[in-house]
């Protein structure tokens, strides 16, 4: 048996942490032929260091030896908890350091009282899936990983714009509706950077995005609002947007305008969750 030691992370564990994050996704997107979701150890690392400085992010660093072989990510900037990424040194996977560390991080959702925790799962990838499943997550929703063209087309009676602090509280009582919880803490985030949307209907907000892409969510009332969205994305970031494909009618929208597939994943959670009444698109960090 292996000594695996955890403990919690500071932004000195960035470059170890990110190299693994790297390494791992990549060994096992190349093992299955798809397009890793890191371009380059920097981008891992890069994200990793603004996580392990952002305070409503709890992390753990796995050590053997001294040695760090891997790390695991709670955010916790909202009601329901967000898990990942969790990333193990490709050396020594499949050696329980993944367990022990979504263990730590369940105990800790436990002890800050969160009612749930979601987590976007790597479609094809059979270990993961197991895991999860072990440790108590329901599959919730088949993704489609979306990539492609931006589409410059508008949507009648929706009108796009950039979100303002101001419209955060409308926002949020549209993902209120949606999914009976805000995620005001990633407004936070990403309204003074200048990349939130908001849709609105008869001057009425009906659907926001924080950015459409890997690691943006967003919401709407209905299918239109989240067209209106999409269309108006200048990019769609990182490897693409998370799209839910029991939403049958925005996933062959996408499709028909040329959108296309790059990868399965899969919505799931643990504990508390509720179905969602609209339409949305989930962010990598759930
Ligand atoms: C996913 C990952 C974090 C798991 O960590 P790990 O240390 O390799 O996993 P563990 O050894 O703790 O657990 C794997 C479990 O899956 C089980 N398992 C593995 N492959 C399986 C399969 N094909 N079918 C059934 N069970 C399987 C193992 O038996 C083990 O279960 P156990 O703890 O009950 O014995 C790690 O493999 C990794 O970094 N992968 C690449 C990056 C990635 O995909 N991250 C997750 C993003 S969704």
């Amino acid at each position: 048996m292996m000594d695996i030691k955890l403990r919690a992370g500071t932004a000195a564990d960035a470059n170890a942490c990110g190299k693994i994050c790297y390494e791992a996704f990549t060994t096992v997107a190349k093992a299955h032929n798809f397009t890793p979701d890191f371009p380059s150890p920097e981008v891992a690392v890069g994200l990793l260091t603004w996580m392990l400085k952002h305070p409503a992010f709890y992390s753990i660093i796995a050590e053997i030896d001294g040695r760090v072989v891997g790390s695991n990510f709670l955010d916790e900037r909202s009601e329901i908890a967000g898990l990942g990424p969790i990333t193990v040194d490709p050396a020594v996977q499949n050696r329980k350091v993944g367990r022990e560390l979504m263990e730590n991080a369940h105990a800790r959702a436990t002890e800050k009282k969160f009612p749930g925790v979601r987590l976007i799962q790597a479609g094809y990838h059979t270990r993961s899936l197991s895991l999860y499943s072990k440790l108590g997550y329901d599959v919730r929703e088949p993704l489609a990983c979306m990539q492609g063209t931006t589409l410059k087309i508008k949507i009648a009676g929706c009108v796009v714009r950039k979100a303002a602090e101001s419209d955060i509280a409308a926002c949020n009582r549209v993902c209120e509706k949606v999914h009976g919880h805000d995620r005001g803490g990633e407004l936070k985030d990403t309204v003074p950077k200048g990349c939130a949307t908001v849709v609105e209907r008869d001057g009425r907000v009906t659907g926001y995005a924080t950015t459409i892409g890997f690691f943006g969510h967003a919401v709407g009332e209905t299918n239109d609002d989240l067209k209106a969205l999409i269309s108006a994305a200048k990019e769609f970031a990182g490897p693409g947007f998370l799209l839910p494909t029991r939403n049958t009618e925005l996933f062959r929208w996408c499709l028909e305008r040329g959108i296309r597939v790059t990868q399965p994943m899969t919505l799931m959670s643990r504990g508390f969750y509720n179905e969602p009444a609209g339409a949305f698109l989930p962010s990598i960090l759930y």
